[in-house]
């Protein structure tokens, strides 16, 4: 799927700012599929920058958003214990999910517990494919960050995994610690019906001027480059990522 779209990037004083815009248009979404679909289906990611959106997500909106409804994934998780401090889930659990009703059911973490990241991988998109009937799943939304190089789930420059076409999520191994992790693949990504990306600080300038520079790149050195989602896809940027500061 790589018909061009513009990005969409919406420009912010700070990671604050970006959190609070992305928390206010995910309570839309979420209202939104809720009403029409009986429910949301959400795939988080890692690492710092959502951190902050979770915890407004859990501060001021729990009334806004129908958390009941709600079905939380993780678009790439690493293959430690879920109570290892690196863990997505943990860090999602200890920012939002003990603070917001989403029914345990309807928390699908990544099983990490299995013996292998193949295991894993293939436990999770069995898992999925029980909830989502179609050929491909359409969450209401997906956040996504990247790394300074480019990367985004754990989807690596140059990564075999990029090839995926057919399984949804797939074990890999990526030049980062820790490297064994479990991840949605491109077409899971790009069949969403929204994608957030969440960019924040100087780090990632680099990044952001260079797609803003050849919007039409998509490149197997910058996997970010490659989401191009059916229906939309959102940069929610601060000024330091932009360039601005
Ligand atoms: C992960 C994330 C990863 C993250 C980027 C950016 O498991 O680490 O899913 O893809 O989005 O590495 O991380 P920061 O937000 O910490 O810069």
């Amino acid at each position: 799927m790589d018909h061009a779209v513009e990005r969409e990037f919406r420009v912010f004083p700070d990671l604050a700012a970006l959190s609070r815009a992305a928390a206010e248009e995910s309570a839309r979404i979420a209202n939104e599929s809720a009403q029409q679909r009986g429910r949301c289906t959400i795939a988080l990611s890692g690492g710092h920058t959502p951190r902050e959106l979770y915890l407004v997500w859990a501060a001021e909106y729990r009334q806004r958003i129908p958390w009941q409804e709600i079905h939380i994934f993780w678009g790439d998780e690493r293959y430690v214990p879920p109570e290892d401090p690196r863990s997505n889930y943990r860090m999602a659990s200890e920012t939002l999910l003990e603070s917001v009703p989403v029914p345990p059911a309807n928390i699908h973490p990544v099983p990490t517990q299995l013996a292998s990241p193949k295991e894993a991988a293939r436990e999770y998109e069995m898992a999925m494919r029980r909830i989502f009937p179609g050929a491909w799943p359409d969450f209401d939304l997906i956040l996504l960050g990247t790394g300074p190089e480019g990367h985004t789930a754990s989807l690596f420059p140059h990564s075999p995994a990029l090839e995926e076409k057919a399984r949804w999520v797939v074990a890999v191994r990526a030049p980062a610690e820790p490297p064994q992790r479990i991840s949605f693949t491109l077409p899971v990504l790009n069949h969403a019906r929204n994608v957030f990306l969440l960019l924040a600080g100087k780090e990632k300038q680099g990044i952001v001027e260079r797609l803003r520079a050849n919007p039409e790149e998509q490149s197997l050195d910058i996997p970010v480059s490659l989401i191009r989602p059916a229906a939309r896809a959102i940069w929610f940027v601060d000024e330091a990522a932009y360039g601005q500061a």
